[in-house]
């Protein structure tokens, strides 16, 4: 079966991406190939891990051009020249607009640090989510892969993983924690999730 095109976009570390990139290494992303690394931070880590990984990857960013459709037109472009049909948002920190996420239906992964509808929408980024979880109390926390409409954090949930928050937690030792246990492992598992759907839709309509 043909393998589903995946474009990552980052904006950051790229811990999440290497999660990916090790995936596909390891033969646990059967059914996608990861095409292009798209970031909106030039100084961006992910980038690095990237060109590592031999994997052809891009910095495009808002700053450098005059308002918001036009930076979105210049990512949609490199996206079409990709050929990507998978988008995964990786710690990507630029909001989509709606324009951009209806050309993407159900083909836009994002993975959000908390048990969605808990602690996410506008604002609820990084630090800030594990802070407010805390500040609630919760006794559990994790991590939600969904796919990605006009409302922030708002798509469809794909996979939730949780794990308990621990007494003596800090924003900092839950956030490693759940990157660790939750992020890394969902992640890969959604993205082949969807890459053996589209794959298959592929080839029902061949
Ligand atoms: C992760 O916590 C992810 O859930 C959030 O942004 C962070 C990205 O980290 N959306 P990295 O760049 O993948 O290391």
């Amino acid at each position: 079966m043909e393998k589903t095109r995946i474009a990552v976009l980052v904006s950051g570390g790229g811990t999440n991406l290497q999660a990916l990139l090790d995936a596909q290494s390891r033969g646990a992303l059967p059914s996608g190939e990861i095409v292009l690394v798209l970031s909106n931070r030039r100084d961006a880590y992910a980038l690095t891990r990237a060109e590592k990984a031999g994997i052809a990857h891009r910095a495009i960013e808002r700053k450098d051009y005059p308002d918001a459709p036009a930076f979105e037109a210049a990512l949609l472009d490199a996206l079409r020249q990709s050929g990507a049909e998978l988008l995964i948002l990786a710690g990507f920190l630029a909001i989509l607009s709606e324009d951009f996420t209806r050309r993407y239906p159900q083909r836009i992964l994002n993975i959000h640090p908390s048990l969605i509808p808990a602690f996410c929408g506008k604002g609820y980024y990084g630090l800030r989510v594990h802070e407010a979880a805390l500040q609630r109390g919760v006794k559990v926390s994790g991590a939600t892969v969904h796919f990605v409409n006009e409302i922030p954090d708002g798509g469809e949930i794909l996979l939730q993983k949780a794990i308990p928050v621990e007494p003596d937690d800090t924003p900092e030792t839950l956030q490693k924690r759940i990157m660790e246990q939750c992020e890394w492992i969902l992640l890969p598992q959604a993205a082949e999730m969807v890459s053996a759907r589209i794959a298959r839709a592929k080839e029902a309509q061949s």
